[in-house]
């Protein structure tokens, strides 16, 4: 009898890796499969390091996938809003795409109206990344690398970034994002993906009960930029301090939620940052994060015109991000916390999505 293994019938974490396709420049794109000892399975591209497709269950012990995004490369070449991408160099926006930096103006395309969003026209969530996987009786892991080369998009800078995706026995996807660079630059990595827990993207997720552990969200002007100062939420529709139906208020904050909050941890360990349940099917998401910000976004600008898996048309409010990052435009607001990472630095962020049920 083999004695490394052990003797319970729950398998061990393994990871099947496929080919997903080739892209229009002829680049392979390969999608790792993380399966964990209860079943727990996730996939991941290396095309954006696309968190493609969760998969848990609910309080019936059925697994269902409950991320949004598309079942063929040639979707997610065409321009979509970064379904599961990881976003960089730059995730959220930057004013009128120029910041100053050690006296120096460096200036980036403006592909959000007057601002730069989400790292550019061929930002993080566009590069192929190179994989290489591990697996112990614990856990599963992907570890994606990008290089991104000097005045890449604007951005001055070789930077080197890893981000490894962890699916433990637990049911916590840890995402871990480190970087180094050869010249001073901003940097504020995310992942994008789009929550819906029903598993029933038809379905919006104005039902889901928010909780966000912030006393204050960041306000914006009308083209999503920091007006500079914080605004507390008690007594506003932005208010999710204590856990309430995202759709009880998103009327009053006119296309709905697309706001970064502040959150109270206030430290740079990994704390909890926010709590979603979907009532019907039981499904609880935990988010905990090393970030001093998380975006909420609820899908405000999704209109039907996106067919997503299975064919299913992603309307208004299909689904929502909580994206851990710092604060948008940081680099034009001297009060927010810093987002320069400079030379012998290493930048680091860590997000885990804990995932469970409640009866
Ligand atoms: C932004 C939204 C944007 C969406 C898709 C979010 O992070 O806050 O304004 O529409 O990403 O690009």
């Amino acid at each position: 009898m083999d004695t490394t293994h052990p003797t319970n019938n729950r398998a061990l974490p393994h990871i099947d890796e496929r080919p997903f396709g080739v892209t229009k420049g002829g680049k392979k794109v390969s999608e790792f499969i993380l399966t964990n000892s209860t079943g727990m399975r996730i996939g991941i591209l290396t095309l954006g390091g696309i968190l493609r497709t969760i998969e848990v269950p609910d309080r019936a012990g059925r697994n269902a996938d409950i991320a949004l995004g598309f079942d063929s490369l040639t979707s997610y070449e065409e321009r979509h809003p970064y379904f599961g991408t990881i976003t960089g160099r730059f995730a959220n926006r930057i004013a009128k795409g120029a910041f100053s930096l050690d006296g120096q103006t460096y200036t980036l395309a403006t592909n959000n109206g007057p601002n730069h969003l989400h790292g550019g026209l061929k930002g993080f969530d566009r590069a192929i990344w190179s994989g290489k996987t591990e697996t112990t009786p614990t856990f599963a892991r992907v570890s994606l690398i990008h290089v991104s080369p000097d005045m890449d998009e604007g951005y001055p800078g070789e930077v080197n970034t890893e981000v490894t995706y962890t699916l433990t026995n637990d049911n916590e996807i840890w995402i871990a994002y480190r970087a180094t660079t050869t010249k001073p630059t901003p940097i504020n990595l995310t992942n994008h993906t789009y929550f819906n827990l029903s598993g029933d993207a038809s379905r919006d997720i104005k039902d889901h009960l928010l909780e966000i552990d912030a006393e204050e969200i960041v306000p914006v002007d009308e083209t999503s930029i920091p007006t500079g100062s914080l605004m507390p939420v008690k007594n506003t529709p932005f208010d999710f301090r204590k856990p309430r139906p995202l759709g009880e208020r998103i009327n009053d904050v006119g296309i709905g939620y697309d706001h970064t909050y502040v959150l109270s941890s206030g430290t740079r360990e990994l704390s909890f940052a926010a709590r979603l349940v979907d009532p019907k099917s039981g499904r609880v998401l935990v988010v905990l994060t090393t970030e001093p910000g998380v975006q909420l976004y609820t899908g405000n600008y999704l209109n039907g015109t996106f067919k997503g898996k299975g064919g299913v048309s992603y309307e208004k409010h299909a689904g929502l991000c909580l994206e851990t990052q710092h604060f948008p435009d940081s680099v034009n607001q001297p009060s927010f916390p810093s987002t320069i990472l400079r030379p012998g630095e290493v930048y680091a962020q860590t997000t885990v999505y804990r995932f469970g049920i409640e009866r």
